[in-house]
């Protein structure tokens, strides 16, 4: 059984690469910084029996009909809005993704993205940097807002909302959330509130719900004016789920006071990005759930996942399209 063909489109953490590697398995990787180019991806897969990749790639319906024998996709992210499900399951493809692992991760960066923003800190490092501190002590240099006894809105109170909602207990707030459903036991004794009530009353509204027709461009201009003068807008899940040129309207007019972005509708970012002009952001690449701890489990689960399918004919532990799949 050695030697089946797995394509690894872009460079992934050593766990997981070893892990196959020890298996047998021939990789075939896309061994550079940039994104796999189409063209390099559609040849690959010809002949290749598993596909480790990422949310760069686009896993459509062209893409699978060069892959004749493809059995099973395992993408290092929880997020798939870049794989075309259907079009998989059609083909009998295994699907699989990395939830549960960056929880922790991603909560972690959205308190991070929080605290920066409400606390300026990214401001006040340059401030110290560029030479601006003339003054040890100054009772107004650089006000921000407290964090603690606000209100925490959760966008999509899942896996990470629920990690997010856990940190927030020693900073004494009240949480809030919006759902398609009801949680039973919410973490941080969280309420669940209608969507226009989350816009309304939150001081930190944290976007988490994942990209999909129904969420795409969900918070525009008329979402945003709801929003307190003084509330900050988090996005930790996909760029496209926020209306930008809204966003960039509404922070440059003050109907909201600030954001913290780790997700953009162009990623990278362009160097002409209004948003880019702005003070009151904090911009983090896409690293929610880039630790090395972190990255590293989610490389091993997918590598178990590519192994289950392809050596043991099983249903990995995360499939995404699991009731399609025979
Ligand atoms: C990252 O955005 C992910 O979906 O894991």
């Amino acid at each position: 059984m050695d030697g089946e063909k797995i394509v690894v489109s872009r460079r992934m953490p050593l766990s997981g690469i070893d892990f196959l590697k020890e298996r047998g398995f021939m990789l075939n990787v896309w061994d550079n910084d940039k994104p796999a180019e189409r063209s390099w991806l559609l040849d690959a897969v010809s002949d290749a029996k598993g596909l480790f990749c990422s949310l760069n790639e686009k896993i459509d319906a062209k893409l699978l009909d060069a892959a004749p024998k493809l059995k099973v996709i395992a993408q290092l992210a929880v997020g798939y809005d870049n794989i075309d499900l259907n079009e998989a399951t059609k083909r009998g493809i295994v699907v699989t993704h990395t939830p549960y692992v960056l929880s922790g991760a991603v909560a972690d960066l959205t308190w991070s993205l929080i605290l920066s923003i409400a606390r300026r800190i990214p401001e006040a490092d340059r401030y110290v940097r560029n030479d601006d501190w003339k003054i040890g002590f100054m009772p107004i240099m650089l006000p921000g807002r407290n964090v603690y006894g606000k209100v925490l809105g959760i966008l999509g109170m899942g896996r990470i909302g629920s990690e997010v909602a856990k940190r927030s207990l020693g900073f004494d707030m009240r949480v809030i959330y919006h759902n398609r459903n009801l949680m039973e036991n919410p973490p941080a004794s969280a309420e669940y509130v209608d969507f226009e009530t989350l816009l309304v009353e939150s001081d930190f509204l944290v976007i988490l719900v994942p990209l999909a027709k129904e969420t795409e461009a969900l918070i525009g201009f008329k979402e945003l004016s709801k929003m307190k003068k003084t509330a900050y807008l988090i996005n930790v899940s996909r760029g496209n789920i926020v209306d930008q040129d809204a966003l960039y309207k509404a922070l440059k007019e003050g109907i909201i006071a600030g954001a913290g972005l780790d997700v953009l509708r162009n990623e990278p970012i362009k160097r002409d990005e209004p948003l880019l002009t702005l003070p009151n952001v904090v911009f983090t690449p896409h690293i929610g759930s880039d630790t090395f701890e972190t990255r590293g489990n989610m490389s091993l689960m997918c590598a178990k996942a590519i192994y289950s399918v392809i050596r043991e004919g099983k249903v990995p532990d995360y499939p995404i399209n699991k009731d399609g799949i025979k």
